[in-house]
């Protein structure tokens, strides 16, 4: 529900994503009016490429993820160009990015929803461009996760599993993903359908592909869940083939050091899960403007050290940046958790004040 696939969404959601449309045109027209609003553009740093070679991440060698949703290329009919997160004109602090929305189909095929309602088929050549971004952000060191939404319990009959699962190994091969989000979200996958899945994926692609959840924090906490199988008993099982969980902090519940807490007291080590939030202002729950979570961040960050990144949906309009410049968000997440360094953030203080200003 909270990473929509434009499918089965509540009609309160769908009201909810209606107004935040309408409010997007209207931050479209405001920033077309004021292009400062974004901040000048960072001058070039240390870290950041030359012509002799190809950017790379700066921190891709600490064990600290910042990951970066990227479920909607389309929006508004409009190109949404995730390569900007590795213009080499600035230091690179994100390490994944999870493209998408996936989804797995009964007639064993796949499509990707790209954005609002714009279903495709993965190959189809109107998305070569989106390819050949993805291609970009991996040859700068970032990696490329498939971000798989929909149709999990399909693989739940025996008979059926490797029929379905066939195109899914087919597209990440074929595409050179370098790992997978797996999304369970108001579907009926099984606890023993999941250890299946995660083991054949690691069996196929091997040691180094990223295999990583994306959990509400709630279920985590041992509260409300999206899901029919504990996500305790799964790290039981499967907890040396999964990277780490990208919990969610919005949706179920909010970003608050509480919330956090409420995970690591139910016997979650910080280092397993990233804190997912709502970077674009159509899915957060109350936690805006964005200046105020800083002292969350400081707060978690002080209590729990370990904590294993930061993890932002989505990328099309989030802030700080919005529609004008979305690679600012994983810089300042980068900034919150100490990756990048305090002045990281300077060039674009003033979209960091604005950011949520004009929610209603
Ligand atoms: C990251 O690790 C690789 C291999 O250990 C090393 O070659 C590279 O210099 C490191 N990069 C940074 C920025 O520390
Ligand atoms: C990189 O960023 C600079 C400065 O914002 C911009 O002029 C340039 O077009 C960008 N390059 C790409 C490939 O996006
Ligand atoms: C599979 O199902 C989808 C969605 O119902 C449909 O669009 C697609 O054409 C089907 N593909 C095949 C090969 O039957
Ligand atoms: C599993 O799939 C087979 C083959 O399509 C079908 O005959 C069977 O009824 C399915 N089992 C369940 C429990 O849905
Ligand atoms: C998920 O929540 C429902 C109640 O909404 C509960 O009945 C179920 O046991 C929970 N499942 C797990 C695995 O925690
Ligand atoms: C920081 O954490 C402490 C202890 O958990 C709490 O009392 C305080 O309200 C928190 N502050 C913020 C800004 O979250
Ligand atoms: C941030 O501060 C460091 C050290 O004080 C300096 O070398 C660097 O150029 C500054 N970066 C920015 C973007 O201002």
């Amino acid at each position: 529900m909270f990473h929509p696939d434009f499918r089965g969404l509540s009609s309160e959601v769908i009201k909810m994503y209606q107004r935040t449309t309408w409010l997007k045109g209207l931050l479209m027209l405001s920033m077309a009016m004021a292009p400062a609003l974004a901040g000048p553009a960072p001058t070039s740093s240390a870290t950041t490429s030359t012509s002799s070679s190809s950017p790379s991440s700066t921190a891709s060698n600490s064990t600290k993820r910042i990951v970066q949703y990227y479920g909607s290329p389309l929006e508004a009919k409009n190109h949404v160009h995730i390569a900007q997160l590795v213009n080499g004109t600035r230091p690179i602090y994100v390490t994944n990015v999870l493209f998408g929305t996936f989804t797995i189909l009964d007639n064993n095929t796949m499509k990707i929803t790209t954005g609002e309602d714009s279903v495709w088929k993965p190959d189809d050549p109107a998305l070569d461009w989106a390819w050949s971004e993805m291609c970009q952000v991996q040859q700068a060191g970032v990696a490329v996760s498939m971000f798989l939404r929909s149709g999990f319990h399909l693989l739940n009959n025996e008979t059926t599993f490797d029929a379905r699962y066939a195109p899914l190994h087919g597209l990440l091969t074929r595409r050179k993903f370098d790992g997978i989000d797996l999304d369970i979200e108001d579907d009926a996958i099984t606890l023993n359908t999941m250890v299946k899945l995660i083991r054949r994926l690691r069996a196929d692609f091997g040691a180094d592909f990223v295999i990583t959840l994306a959990p509400v924090a709630t279920a985590l906490a041992g509260g409300k869940n999206l899901s029919q199988f504990s996500y305790t008993a799964l790290e039981k099982q499967v907890g040396d083939d999964i990277a780490w969980y990208n919990a969610q902090f919005y949706g179920t519940g909010d970003l608050t050091i509480d919330a956090f807490d409420a995970v690591v007291s139910n016997g979650w080590d910080p280092a397993r899960f990233t804190i997912g939030m709502a970077s674009s202002p159509d899915f957060q729950t109350g936690m805006f403007p964005l200046s105020d979570l800083h002292a969350v961040f400081a707060n978690i960050t002080a209590k729990h050290p370990r904590v294993r990144g930061m993890a932002g949906f989505d990328y099309y309009d989030q802030c700080p940046g919005g529609w004008a410049a979305p690679w600012q968000w994983p810089i300042w997440a980068a900034a919150q958790l100490g990756i990048a360094p305090a002045n990281a953030t300077q060039s674009f203080q003033h979209s960091i004040k604005s950011c949520g200003a004009n929610r209603v």
